[in-house]
């Protein structure tokens, strides 16, 4: 990789795609700054310096989709998810700055899904407002826990009454709310799990987001972590707060993540379902379809580097073109994340090439009774949702490691 332009990658054997019709296209924004960074985070996110150069920001974001337009001309944009980082720590004149501007340079649906992401210490219900008039309609509010010793555990800059004003007055503002809850937190019982996620369902939300923590390299609780639940612990926390969702109505429709009925994230179920999307902001990822081929972008991650890089018109880091052996492992990585599968015919829709592709590993699967034998349908088995990554791990392609935005176990296109 050269630290200059774009490195374009176009390595195997590379048989031209057949797409009967593009994917469904979603636009992805990245806000790299947080007030101050958790232990845990492996985001591409920094801390605040005094003043967020936010005008030069948005400006720069605005730049970077003129410079993207024309891979994408013509496509409409069916959500737009605005994440980081803390998007929250922008006014909301920034945030109607950046939609206007959007709007103005690219054909988003009327009806489309737009997604804040927010941090309940940068909450103001004014704020909130701001976004909603700005035409932001999902808000998603890092909680993690109601309870103080964990919020204190985990560097978080809020305390649980302010996490809790901030979920009220975003039901209130956006009446489709998110909210972040982690588990298998230090010292925790399943007792305590479950009051988190009673405390957030009592507040009317439509969609909860359940991470188990995980320990990442290039973090503070990497270089120093702390007790965690084992094993049969942590599986004893998810099993009764899974439980208890179900309970209370709650679908389990993909790995992290559970719904009422019909409140499904549009913007994560089109990654999920191969969808197309443009990453735009520092670090940002994309995974473009054309009928050359699909291709992975990813941008300049420091947000410096970022403004410099877009002031010389070439924000894109890498640009890496995925090969024939990687798609078949690439679709089944985000599918088999879905709890209902796709139905098998999405396979040839996104990938460009026939199911015959991954024939072997669908036959493996099946056998190992990791994978539904249903042949319309792509579905994990309840075995196959409890050992994902083995069920996933099939569609390796022999010798091959899968790109880094493959790999990314977030669900959004900045992490
Ligand atoms: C971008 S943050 C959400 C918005 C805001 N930055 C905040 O933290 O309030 C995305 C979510 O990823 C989850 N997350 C981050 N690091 C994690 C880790 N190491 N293990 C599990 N979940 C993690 C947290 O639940 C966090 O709310
Ligand atoms: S968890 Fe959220 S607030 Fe904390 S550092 Fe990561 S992105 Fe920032």
């Amino acid at each position: 990789m050269s630290t200059g332009g774009a490195v374009v990658t176009v390595a195997g054997r590379s048989t031209a795609p057949q797409f009967r019709a593009l994917p469904p296209l979603a636009l992805y924004v990245h806000i790299p700054w947080c007030v101050r960074k958790c232990p845990y985070c492996d985001f591409n996110s920094h801390e605040a310096p005094g003043e967020l150069p936010q005008q030069a920001y948005v400006e720069a974001l605005l730049t970077d989709v003129e410079l993207a337009l024309p891979g994408i001309w013509g496509r409409t944009v069916h959500s737009v998810f605005i994440g980081g980082g803390t998007p929250s720590l922008f006014d909301a004149a920034a945030i109607d700055a950046l939609l206007s501007g959007l709007r103005a340079r690219l054909p988003i649906a009327p009806d489309a899904e737009v997604t804040v992401e927010a941090n309940p210490g940068t909450f103001e219900r004014s704020r909130f407002a701001g976004f909603f008039a700005a035409g932001v309609n999902r808000l998603s509010l890092g909680v993690q826990s109601f309870e103080p010793r964990q919020l204190a555990a985990l560097g978080r800059i809020h305390d649980a009454d302010e996490a809790r004003r901030a979920a009220e007055t975003a039901q209130m503002i956006f009446g489709n709310v998110n909210l972040d809850l982690m588990y298998a937190l230090p010292g925790q019982t399943p007792g305590e799990a479950l009051r988190d996620a009673a405390e957030a369902l009592a507040f009317g939300t439509s969609h909860l987001s359940f991470y188990q923590l995980t320990l990442e390299p290039n973090t503070l609780f990497h270089r120093h972590p702390p007790v965690l639940p084992d094993e049969d612990a942590a599986a004893d926390i998810e099993e009764s707060v899974h439980a208890a969702l179900a309970r209370a109505g709650y679908r389990h429709y993909e790995t992290s993540a559970f719904a009422r009925a019909g409140w499904q994230c549009r913007h994560n179920v089109n990654y999920w379902r191969f969808g197309d999307y443009l990453g735009i902001g520092a670090g940002a990822h994309s995974k473009l379809s054309s009928p050359e081929g699909i291709v992975r972008e990813l941008r300049w991650k420091q947000p410096r580097r970022y403004l410099e890089a877009v002031a010389q018109r070439e924000p894109v880091q890498e640009r890496n073109a995925v090969t024939r052996e990687d798609i078949g492992f690439e679709f089944m990585l985000n599918a088999l994340r879905l709890a209902g599968g796709v139905p098998a015919s999405l396979f040839a829709e996104r990938t460009g090439a026939p199911l015959s592709l991954i024939a072997r590993p669908l036959q493996e699967a099946t056998r190992r009774g990791l994978l539904d034998a249903d042949p319309q349908w792509l579905r994990p088995t309840p075995l196959g949702r409890r050992f994902l990554t083995d069920l996933q791990a099939l569609f390796l392609p022999a010798g091959a490691t899968p790109s880094p935005a493959a790999r990314t176990r977030h669900v959004h296109a900045g992490s």
